[in-house]
């Protein structure tokens, strides 16, 4: 092989940020995602869709270790990160998850300040050397978030003293915070009114720049709007993976068909 070819194959492994195969969920006897093969681009947002209980929250968790908290589910197969197996027993799920940030369909702020909560992840993960510089990781994070104007003469009151939607920005904030790689969102918006909608929305726009978004959304809508990429998820089946516009206006699969046009979900 010639030298170009090798720098043509190593900028294309470069785009891929990560890389499932023959993955399986079990939760015990129940089997929740079915041989699912997909490959996350870096610096796009990708959409999982499917109707409710098809498996994408199962699959969005397996992306950072997230099920290694749920005692009955069993996960198989291999998930690279950067061609790196996350599921490798070397790995450190905590260090995983500063690399692989998460956003829940439900706000969850700690039982701590709104400062605090943003603070949290820098602070363990020793990201600021003094006050000043992690001041300055808070207010760019609570500015990305589209939370600074409402949070700034706040900052030392508890978290969960914020209205729904600002909770839910709070927690992209404290995400954002540690600088992950890839950001994994389940249904960020589902508890956002339209404007709070629309500056995720817009949020997440703009964290394509510098790294993967993986959301998970029940509006197609949304899903048109900030995704490069979709995938289609049926009974624990992938069923179609690939360009948003494609997957909308010109499915492959009959199920992908029913499923954009309303016909089962
Ligand atoms: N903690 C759990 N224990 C047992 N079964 C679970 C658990 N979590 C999910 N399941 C099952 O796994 C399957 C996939 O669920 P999952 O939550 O991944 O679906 P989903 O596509 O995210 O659905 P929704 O759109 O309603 O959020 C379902 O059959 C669900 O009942
Ligand atoms: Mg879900």
């Amino acid at each position: 092989m010639n030298d170009m070819r090798i720098l043509e194959r190593q900028v294309e492994n470069n785009e891929i940020k990560i890389s499932a195969r023959d993955v399986q969920v079990y939760y015990g006897a129940t089997h929740a995602i079915k041989d699912v093969a997909i490959d996350i681009r870096d610096k796009m947002v990708t959409a999982f869709i499917g109707p409710s209980g098809c498996g994408k929250s199962t699959f969005l968790r397996t992306l950072n270790r997230m099920n290694d908290t749920i005692d009955i589910a069993r996960v198989e197969g291999r998930i690279e990160l950067d061609g790196q197996d996350i599921y490798d027993p070397k790995v450190d799920p905590v260090q995983l998850r500063a690399r692989v940030g998460m956003v829940f369909q439900k706000p969850n702020p700690f039982p701590k300040s709104i400062y605090d909560n943003v603070a949290y992840g820098p602070r363990i993960h020793g990201l600021a050397r003094n006050k000043a510089e992690l001041d300055e990781i808070v207010e760019s994070s609570l500015r990305r978030a589209a939370l600074w104007n409402e949070a700034k003469d706040r900052l030392l009151q508890p978290g969960t003293g914020l209205s729904g939607g600002q909770q839910q920005r709070l927690c992209i904030a404290r995400a954002i915070a540690t600088r992950p790689e890839v950001l994994l969102m389940d249904e960020p918006c589902s508890a956002l009114d339209p404007i709070a909608t629309a500056q995720v929305e817009e949020l997440i726009d703009d964290l394509r720049s510098q790294f993967s978004v993986v959301i998970v959304t029940h509006s197609m809508q949304q899903a048109a709007r900030v995704s490069q990429r979709t995938a289609f998820f049926h009974l624990g089946n992938l069923v179609e993976y690939g360009e948003t516009g494609q997957i909308f206006t010109n499915p492959r699969d009959p199920r992908t068909e029913s499923y954009i046009s309303g016909r089962i979900g």
